[in-house]
């Protein structure tokens, strides 16, 4: 073939299709019950954005970002992930500065150049929530519950919640420093990337998954240990009301996220369902980068499914997409019987009833091959005499029965089939 997909991409399309328009469907119907609303951002931003909120030292922004100039030289950037343009949305949107409390949910694609493989692709579709205008540690966990509730509706039954309190700018540059200490005793034994991270960013250290460095970073001191007591008390009291929300979660001392703007509370949930990258869900509070990016001081917090991962774990536990409704593929003889059919056909698709109309200008075995292969449920025929009797021929594909009815009495049942 001459046109290759680009690696680390996927065409998208039945049956597979079901399973995104089902994580769709279901946050749309679910987040909406909890107060949110949809917001739909361009796939690419400034790519000062990115850099400034996700971190310098990151690995997004230091291998992964897809950033190009464009016509007229501004750099712009394929969007790696969702928040930070969530973040310039919610300060181009007047109605903040009437409630800064929104609560927004999103689903697109993402761009990451990372190496492929199992649930690890360059284009790929996050489902993501963001909360702004809360400080109550009520809004953490009632968001993780949330989350869980969504992933329950799947039918996934089991899955890891790790969580994690990584501070706030108060405390964290003394955290850094203890680290920057700590780690500066073992330099020569850290990769290149650690041995840049100490002197920049030391806390991105906990992203390394070379050995060597896990082991050194393994018996770092603890980044909650040095959380002030607000952060404590804001943890203390999440935990509290996620005990009450009855989520059941692991703490993980080395949970750090790797992104610069996270602040207290940061969470992953994870499966071993799901190989090397077992995450199908990260996010955490974000307090300051609202007035980061040059808003009023504006707690937030958020997180975002990466609906790949998610599918894969609907397909592992079987959780069956497909849309419960019968499809059906009408056999039509010749131009004047696709004529004198039509109007029904129309009628069962106002029903709601997916009618797929076989080629007048094909034989009727070709048809029928067809409605096979679309995997249609029932064949549906009107020839003259049904037509003159007002009857229908309904043939079942799966147990090959056939029935004459009237045509009344299947109007009923299609009625009542899909209510
Ligand atoms: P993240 O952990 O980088 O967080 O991504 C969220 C999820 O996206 C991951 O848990 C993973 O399931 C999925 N994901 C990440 N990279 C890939 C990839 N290359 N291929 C397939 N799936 C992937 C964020 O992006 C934050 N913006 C989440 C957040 C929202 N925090 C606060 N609000």
């Amino acid at each position: 073939m001459k046109y290759r997909i680009p690696k680390g991409t996927v065409d998208l399309y039945s049956p597979h299709i079901h399973y995104s328009q089902a994580v769709y469907s279901h946050a749309c119907h679910l987040f909406t019950r909890y107060g949110f609303s949809e917001v739909v951002t361009p796939v690419f931003e400034h790519t000062d954005i990115f850099v400034r909120s996700i971190g310098e030292s990151s690995d997004i922004v230091h291998k992964e970002m897809y950033t190009f100039n464009d016509r007229s030289g501004r750099s712009l950037t394929l969007r790696p992930e969702g928040t930070a343009g969530v973040v310039r949305a919610y300060l181009g949107n007047k109605q903040t500065n009437v409630d800064a409390h929104q609560r927004w949910f999103y689903f697109g694609p993402m761009f990451r150049y990372e190496r492929p493989q199992k649930g690890r692709y360059r284009q790929f579709y996050q489902l993501g929530v963001e909360i702004f205008g809360c400080e109550n540690p009520y809004y953490d966990a009632e968001l993780i519950a949330l989350l869980a509730e969504y992933i329950e509706s799947f039918q996934i039954p089991e899955y890891d919640l790790k969580i994690n309190n990584i501070g706030c700018k108060e405390c964290r540059p003394t955290y850094n420093r203890q680290l920057q200490e700590y780690l500066s005793r073992y330099t020569s034994q850290l990769c290149n990337d650690c041995q840049y991270r100490l002197s920049h960013n030391p806390l991105r250290v906990f992203d390394c998954k070379n050995k060597a460095c896990r082991q050194i970073w393994e018996e770092a001191p603890l980044i909650h240990e040095a959380a002030c007591p607000s952060c404590q008390s804001h943890y203390e009291n999440a935990l509290f009301w996620l005990d009450q929300l009855d989520v059941s979660y692991v703490q993980d001392p080395f949970l750090v996220r790797g992104f610069d703007y996270y602040t207290r509370l940061v969470f992953e949930f994870c499966s071993n369902k799901l190989g090397a990258q077992d995450a199908f869900l990260g996010g955490g509070r974000y307090d300051n980068l609202v007035e980061e990016f040059g808003g009023k001081p504006t707690p937030a917090l958020g997180a975002s499914f990466g609906v790949e991962r998610l599918i894969l774990l609907m397909k592992e536990y079987e959780y069956s997409a497909q849309p419960d409704i019968p499809f059906y593929y009408f056999v039509v003889f010749d131009r004047e019987n696709c004529r004198q059919n039509v109007p029904f056909i129309q009628w069962m698709r106002r029903q709601g009833y997916p009618v797929l109309i076989g080629d007048y200008n094909r034989s009727l075995k070709y048809q029928f091959k067809e409605a096979d292969r679309k995997n249609a449920d029932y064949v549906l025929i009107r020839g003259e005499n049904e037509i003159a009797e007002d009857t229908i021929q309904v043939k079942n594909i799966r147990s090959s029965q056939q029935d004459n009815i009237s045509l009344s009495e299947f109007k009923q049942q299609a009625g009542s089939n899909n209510t």
